[in-house]
């Protein structure tokens, strides 16, 4: 943490301390030259340039490009052991990603890996994603459990994750998500509700008392776990003061965006195929729908449908999915080109929804997501003086700097 003038930036960014729906979330601040003071970390100052230089603060000339809020990741899974270049492959030869977990693979290749792999070896390939994803300006970044699905690897995990956000230094916050329920783990084969219990009964209390998550996920969704299970699941959670989120509706419509809207979860991810009557659920409980086109993109599937959302006024986030089986990519640049190219959102609302928005999903649009006074001094730094770069550099990365807490990062 540290004192920052950050002067001569084209300071662009939404406002507001909740999620922005629909139409709202084309409305940002626009000052062509201010001027973004940050003192022991937290914004004090968003305006005009000052006249004089205070001392006692570092000072960094933009040079009129723009600055934005530092982008929010509100979906991943960066904790995790082994690779699977081999499904990829499969995949691309016309395998579908559900038939090569039905054999074993998928999240259970990753289950064996994770749990034969150490807490540094976790914790090494952890930071270097978000190494990776700092220099494209991300400074939060959600993180989930869900490939130890038995007590010890789940909390590991989140061991992992918490380590990370202890260190002072840190390049981005982790906000945490327990996702015990990713799948059924071989030991409870035929025995789902059982496995639910555990979770309700044992995992969640447990991580509630060692403070390891904030908040709660599951994969609802055909072959997984049913509509009746996440509900379950997902209102014992909520009851014990968790967040909720829900994998909805991304291989086949399931019903999972109307569960989210029903539970009022924090946000209902990936949508692909969410129906008519989900989309108006999430609006009406002001669930943020999460979108995920990178996983659209790398499992060749339709994108979600992100414009009719907004028109119909959900709030939309953007967020990258990076796990090592349907998306192992975080590239911010491909997913801001894929939201404005193929789910026409304007720049805007692109903008929108992986700042403020993301901020939502995670419960933190009250400390995250825009340059506003008393907010946390997390800010990106483009190498141009228009936000038209992030899609129309496409897929290549359009941040100079990016600032976590006032320390410039990179
Ligand atoms: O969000 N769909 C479920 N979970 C991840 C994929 C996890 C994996 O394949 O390892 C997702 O796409
Ligand atoms: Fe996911």
């Amino acid at each position: 943490m540290s004192n920052l003038i950050i002067k001569n930036a084209h300071i662009v960014t939404p406002i507001g301390h909740t999620a922005r729906c629909g139409s709202e979330m084309s409305q940002l601040f626009d000052l062509p030259r201010g001027t973004i003071e940050i003192t022991d970390g937290r914004i004090t100052y968003v305006g005009e340039n000052l006249s004089e230089d205070k001392p006692g603060y570092q000072v960094l000339d933009a040079q009129g490009n723009v600055a934005l809020p530092g982008f929010v990741d509100s979906h991943t899974h960066l904790v995790f052991g082994g690779y699977r270049p081999d499904e990829f492959i499969w995949r691309i030869n016309g395998d579908s990603y559900m038939s090569i977990m039905e054999r074993g693979g998928g999240i259970f290749n990753t289950v064996r890996a994770t749990r034969e792999a150490s807490f540094d070896e976790l914790k090494h390939k952890a930071e270097w994603y978000i190494n990776v994803m700092s220099g494209m300006g991300v400074t939060t970044v959600e993180g989930k459990s869900g490939y130890g699905l038995d007590c010890d690897t789940e909390l590991i995990q989140l061991e992992v994750m918490k380590a990370i956000n202890q260190n002072p230094h840190r390049k981005v916050d982790i906000a945490t998500t327990f996702l015990g329920a990713h799948a059924l783990p071989h030991e409870y084969a035929g025995r789902s509700h059982d496995y639910i219990q555990f979770l309700i009964h044992q995992m969640l209390p447990l991580i509630k008392e060692k403070k390891l998550a904030e908040n709660c996920d599951v994969f609802c969704e055909k072959g997984v776990f049913t509509v009746a299970e996440s509900r379950e699941l997902l209102a014992a959670a909520k009851a014990m003061g968790y967040g909720i989120k829900i994998h909805a509706d991304e291989i086949v419509p399931f019903g999972g965006a109307e569960l989210a809207g029903e539970l009022g979860a924090l946000s209902a991810d990936h949508l692909l195929h969410a129906s008519d009557a989900g989309i108006r659920a999430m609006q009406q409980a002001g669930v943020v729908a999460t979108l995920l086109p990178l996983t659209a993109f790398t499992l060749r599937e339709p994108y979600a449908r992100g414009r009719e959302m907004i028109d119909n006024g959900c709030a939309v986030a953007l967020a990258t999915d990076l796990n090592p089986g349907s998306c192992c990519s975080g590239s911010i640049p491909l997913l801001f080109a894929l939201a404005c190219i193929y789910m026409h959102l304007s720049v805007e609302e692109a903008i929108t929804a992986l700042t403020l928005n993301g901020a939502a999903a995670l419960n933190r649009a009250h400390s995250i997501g825009s340059l506003e006074v008393g907010k946390w001094g997390d800010v990106v730094i483009l190498d141009a003086d228009t936000p038209n770069v992030l899609p129309y550099y496409t897929a290549m990365n359009a941040v100079k700097n990016t600032i976590k807490r006032g320390l410039v990062i990179s």
